[in-house]
């Protein structure tokens, strides 16, 4: 929650102008003069753009951004096998699934990302049946990039990233989406910018965008010099497009960015910064790459024993602090619990690895409408817990 706690007049006087400005024409397409040639979407894309680096395709979810970013990779028909982690959100395993592939679960790092070590030796072995490397950036934690990219063009694999719940994080001075051959964002009520739903899909590769745009919208070369109804189809698509009222809404969204990540920041690295000096044990935080800066959206804990976890969960409910999907979301966050999805997941060695290491961690919720003098007081709390062990 972050974009949409700062919702207010702005965003309800962007819907209205889409009526008093823009004819009411709530489409993406046409229309031209009724709306006085204002395109919302097309201009979110442009200004999103230009916040991340690459070209965007904005599509009706992250979901839907994960479909059609791996779908834009055209994958040869005998490399069927994507290679996802089991720390995620379950979106990514459903696409794979609907789009008939098969999963490989990756061995997770120190971070909970995507090991790249392990990463080497499983292509070095497989390397003729992989489609895909996708990894996802979770709880606004930047994965190892840097290294899981260049494993990944060694060997020619495409990079996916999910960085639904990311945005806003940085490596090395750049947007995640730098890193990737197609990068994903979502823009559902718990991201970092919000309409309600919606989704984007960057790349620095025009082609990728070009088929994204046009695979959510049926298929339409949209030719530029053509009315819309008299274009052929450029691809077999579907319909992912977002309504002119999400985009209007995203675009004020936007610019409350540099704020959201200010907030995030100052609670983030206060509360980070007391624990430590408090005698929190570093190896109990989660791991940060050299030069990136996480989201800021939670503190992650891990490598704690359960019996000082429960503790730190209680003293966050009991003041009233969130907690974020870890652990109180596992069951869409831990591919361990998708039984309904592959009923031999929990023989997966990486699986089980994997909810061992979460089963010791919690997410702590930075809420960007609280004090900063609470995180202050919450660190003092959470250190005073470890000297009573
Ligand atoms: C990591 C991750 N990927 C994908 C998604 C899917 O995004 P959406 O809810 O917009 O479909 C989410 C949403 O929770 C997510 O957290």
């Amino acid at each position: 929650m972050s974009g949409s706690l700062l919702i207010d007049g702005s965003e309800k006087q962007a819907v209205i102008d889409v009526f008093d400005n823009q004819g009411g024409v709530l489409f993406a397409h046409g229309s031209d003069q009724r709306r006085n040639n204002i395109f919302q979407t097309k201009l979110f894309e442009d200004e999103f753009a230009s916040v991340t680096g690459g070209y965007c395709a904005v599509v009706s979810s992250g979901t839907a951004a994960l479909k059609v970013a791996l779908k834009s990779l055209q994958l040869e028909k005998n490399r069927k096998k994507i290679i996802i982690q089991p720390f995620n959100f379950i979106a990514m395993a459903e696409v794979v699934y609907d789009m008939s592939l098969s999963i490989v679960w990756s061995k997770s790092d120190a971070s909970l990302s995507m090991d790249p070590n392990w990463l080497e030796s499983y292509l070095k072995e497989n390397i003729n049946e992989v489609g895909a490397v996708c990894v996802t950036s979770m709880l606004g934690s930047v994965p190892d990039l840097i290294n899981l990219k260049k494993i990944c063009d060694k060997h020619g694999i495409p990079l996916l990233l999910d960085a639904c719940e990311s945005f806003g994080a940085r490596l090395l001075e750049k947007d995640l989406s730098y890193y990737a051959t197609v990068a994903c964002y979502s823009f559902d009520f718990g991201k970092t910018i919000t309409a309600g739903e919606g989704g984007a899909i960057i790349s620095s590769d025009s082609k990728i965008i070009s088929y994204c745009r046009s695979y959510r919208d049926h298929g339409h070369a949209l030719l530029p010099n053509l009315p819309r109804n008299l274009d052929s189809a450029s691809c077999v698509g579907f319909n992912y497009r977002i309504t002119e009222l999400q985009a209007a809404i995203l675009r004020v969204q936007l610019k409350k960015l540099p704020i959201i990540l200010e907030r995030y920041k100052e609670r983030y690295s206060l509360l980070k910064s007391k624990l430590l000096s408090g005698g929190f044990p570093s190896d109990s935080i989660r791991r940060t790459i050299d030069e990136s800066i996480e989201l800021g959206d939670n503190l992650f804990l891990c490598n704690l024993d359960s019996n000082l976890n429960n503790r730190i969960i209680n003293l966050l409910v009991e003041n009233n602090h969130g907690i974020k999907n870890v652990p109180n979301a596992l069951n869409w966050h831990d591919a361990y619990f998708w039984l309904h999805l592959d009923g031999g997941i929990r023989q997966d060695p990486n699986v089980i690895e994997n909810h061992e290491l979460l089963s010791k961690s919690v997410s702590i919720n930075i809420d960007i409408t609280r004090s900063i003098a609470d995180y202050d007081k919450l660190a003092s709390l959470i250190c005073n817990l470890i000297f009573l062990e």
